[in-house]
C-alpha cells in the first residue's frame, strides 16, 4: 500500500476519533471497516473535495473512448481529461496526435496505474498525470477538454469551463451531456453517446439569451 494513502487513512481515522466517544464506538463496530474501504480503496485522495462534487471511478468502454476521440479528430493543442481514471482517454488522445496530453486525478491507485501504462508505452514526458483536484485546475491554456463525470457536477463544471477556457476550446462530454448547452456535434447512442461543445458557440448562445440561462 503506498505510504501517502496510509497517511491519509491515519489522518481520516484520527479526525473521526476526535469527533467524540459515541461516534468512535459506533464506528468501531462496523462503520469503521466500511469507512476504511471507502477512504482507502474507493475514494482515496478525496478528503478535501466537497461530497457533492465527488465522482466515483467508472472507466470508459472501448466504444466510448472511440466516440470521444471521433469528436476530437483533426484537433490540436493541449488536451486534458478531468478525472482521468486509469488514463485510457489521455493515452488515446496522445496516440491521436493531441499533445501535451494531461490527466487530472486524485485517486493514488489510478494515478499509479496510469503512470505505469505511460512508462510501458514509452510516452514519458509527452503524457502526464497530475495528482490535482480538477476543481482547482487552471484550464486557461486547454484547447480540448474531456469530461466523463456524473450529471450532478455538470452545472458547477459548466460555470468553471465558461469562466476559464479559451474561445477556441472544445469540450467533449461522455455519457451525460451538459443540460443547458447546445452541442456542435454528437456521436453514438445511449450509454455510448458523446457530445462536443465549442466554447465560442456556447458563449454566443449564452450572450444572445436564446438558451434562457447561461449555465
Ligand atoms: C467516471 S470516472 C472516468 C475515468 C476516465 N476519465 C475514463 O473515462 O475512463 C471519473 C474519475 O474522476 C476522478 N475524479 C473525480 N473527482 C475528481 C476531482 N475533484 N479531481 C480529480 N479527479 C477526480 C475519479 O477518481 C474517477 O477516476
Ligand atoms: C490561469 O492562468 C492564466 C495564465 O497563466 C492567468 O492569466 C489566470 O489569471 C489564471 N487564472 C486563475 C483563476 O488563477
Amino acid at each position: 500500500m503506498d505510504s501517502e494513502a496510509l497517511d491519509e487513512l491515519a489522518g481520516q481515522l484520527h479526525g473521526e476519533a476526535l469527533g467524540g466517544r459515541g461516534l468512535l464506538q459506533l464506528a468501531a463496530a462496523t462503520g469503521l471497516a466500511a469507512y476504511a474501504v471507502w477512504a482507502v480503496v474507493l475514494m482515496p485522495g478525496f478528503r478535501r473535495v466537497p461530497l457533492r462534487l465527488q465522482v466515483p471511478y467508472v472507466p470508459s468502454s472501448v466504444q466510448q473512448v472511440a466516440n470521444v476521440m471521433g469528436l476530437l479528430r483533426g484537433r490540436t493543442g493541449k488536451t486534458v481529461d478531468l478525472g482521468s481514471g486509469d488514463g485510457r482517454l489521455v493515452l488515446a488522445a496522445y496516440k491521436q496526435g493531441l499533445c501535451p496530453a494531461v490527466g487530472y486525478e486524485l485517486n493514488p491507485w489510478l494515478l499509479w496505474l496510469a503512470r505505469y501504462r505511460v512508462r510501458r508505452a514509452g510516452y514519458e514526458g509527452k503524457v502526464s498525470f497530475l495528482k490535482q483536484d480538477l476543481w482547482k485546475a487552471n484550464l486557461s491554456d486547454c484547447y480540448n477538454v474531456i469530461v466523463f463525470l456524473a450529471p450532478g457536477v455538470k452545472t458547477p463544471l459548466a460555470a468553471k469551463l465558461l469562466a476559464e477556457l479559451p474561445d477556441e476550446a472544445r469540450v467533449v462530454a461522455g455519457r451525460f451531456p451538459f443540460p443547458s448547452w447546445t452541442p456542435s456535434s454528437t456521436i453514438g447512442q445511449g450509454l455510448e453517446q458523446a457530445w462536443a461543445y465549442d466554447m465560442k458557440e456556447v458563449r454566443r448562445a449564452a450572450r444572445s439569451g436564446t438558451e434562457g440561462r447561461a449555465l
